[in-house]
């Protein structure tokens, strides 16, 4: 980032990114591009250059921008009553965690606000249940996850972490933790069989931050089973596959199974304010009791009233159904754009949760180079993890601005590879 200075003028862009550098802690590193307007699925930035949006805020704005039953809702309800803590009843609460529950199929939900919060609820009733309901000794619960797992940045987290630029110069780490590598049950029963004290395995159904790295079919169902015949709980992360992303209401329907805790954020409010859930059966949601958990937000009225209005639009508009038809379409395309281009290594995903791994090292800068070229035509998405970029549009987009946007994408990686 240049250090200007007050001498120079700066358009608006280069402004606010003034602001945000000299003023704001320097723990992202965003494309240059600043936004200030959004409807569905497109985004315009503050010179009025319009983009499709292909990140959806990392798989939080799946209703598309602003959606219009969403703001509504959420603008009734802001007039009326915003928050008033757990300290009391409010008249939105109950309404929205039956509509939760019914939803999900679960006994019980339990509101926070980021999805890491969320993921750290489960926890706490792993470790619950550990020594209320499994009978494990006090301070002795572990809980395993898969390498490559992400869920969020709390200290909690991070320390299920294999990253080391999540985890770097941060220790000293939780401990009850096991990490085993994703996609291998294997690996998963010989932790169950030899440690009696395995109270949860927490995974994503696809890896998001990893790539989008899709498990083997059969993996989920695999995870189940030895959960249950190990008396182990299952706690799905579903955060970013969760509320229609991969073409189900849930990553898990794929395969037909039933997390024990069910973990969920992003979408939840249709990209309008931080609402995260988890939700689980009475057996598991009871070990926690009154002052023993909570959030002064969590389960807010106006978040109540957004969450309602953002699964009614999942749910009126049958999004989950059309994430697969988009999904499939986005597919095709790149496959077909595979056998031109020597820089697609691999295409992958399920609904609308798809990456492209880039044929080039993960230290390489050809992704990030990528994506330049792709915002520069319109198309705003983001590298991760060195060489895959993820394309994971609003779930409302058409089939007109899917070809729109593949056409795009196409384009940028023909003229990389200067086919065109
Ligand atoms: C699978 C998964 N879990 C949890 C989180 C954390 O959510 P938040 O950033 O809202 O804390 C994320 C965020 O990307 C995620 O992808």
């Amino acid at each position: 980032m240049p250090d200007y200075t007050d001498t120079i003028t700066l358009n608006a862009s280069e402004h606010a990114m003034d602001l945000e550098y000299r003023f704001g802690a320097h723990n992202y590193k965003p494309m240059p591009v600043v936004l200030e307007r959004g409807l569905g699925v497109y985004l315009w930035d503050v010179e009025g250059k319009q983009y499709f949006d292909f990140l959806s805020a990392y798989s939080a704005v799946s209703q598309g921008h602003c959606h219009p039953h969403i703001i509504n809702a959420m603008m009734e309800q802001a007039q009326k009553l915003t928050l008033t803590s757990r300290a009391f009843y409010n008249d939105r609460l109950g309404e929205c965690e039956k509509y939760i529950c019914e939803y999900f199929g679960y006994d019980k939900v339990l509101m926070m606000n980021s999805g890491v919060e969320a993921g750290e609820t489960a926890l706490k009733l792993t470790r619950k249940w550990a020594y209320k309901v499994k009978g494990i000794e006090p301070d002795k619960a572990k809980t395993v996850y898969a390498s490559g797992n992400f869920w969020g940045r709390t200290l909690a987290a991070i320390s299920a972490s294999t990253d080391p630029s999540s985890t770097s110069d941060y220790g000293p780490f939780l401990p009850g933790y096991e990490i085993i590598p994703y996609d291998d049950l294997n690996a998963l029963e010989a932790i169950f069989r030899s440690d009696p004290n395995v109270a949860g395995f927490m995974v994503e159904p696809i890896q998001g931050e990893a790539g989008v790295v899709v498990p083997a079919d059969g993996y989920l169902r695999g995870v189940r089973d030895l959960c249950t015949k190990y008396n182990v709980l299952f706690i799905a992360d579903e955060v970013q596959t969760g509320i229609g992303r991969t073409g189900k209401r849930l990553a898990c329907d794929w395969e037909g199974v039933k997390p024990d805790i069910l973990v969920l954020g992003k979408a939840l409010s249709g990209g309008t304010m931080p609402v995260s859930a988890a939700l689980a059966n009475d057996e598991i949601m009871l070990t926690i009791a009154p002052g023993e958990h909570g959030s002064t937000y969590g389960g807010n009225p106006l978040a109540c009233a957004v969450t309602i209005a953002a699964l009614e639009v999942v749910e009126n508009e049958n999004l989950a159904d059309h994430a697969e038809n988009m999904g499939q379409l986005f597919r095709n395309r790149m496959l077909g754009l595979q056998q031109q281009c020597s820089l697609i290594q691999i295409v992958r995903g399920k609904g609308l949760l798809n990456a492209i791994v880039i044929n080039d090292s993960e230290e390489s800068s050809t992704a990030r180079d990528l994506c330049y070229k792709m915002m520069e035509k319109g198309l705003l998405c983001k590298p991760t993890h060195g060489n895959k970029i993820r394309f994971a549009p609003p779930l409302v987009i058409n089939e007109e601005q899917m070809n729109k946007a593949c056409d795009i994408i196409q384009e940028v990686f023909l003229e990389m590879t200067g086919n065109l």
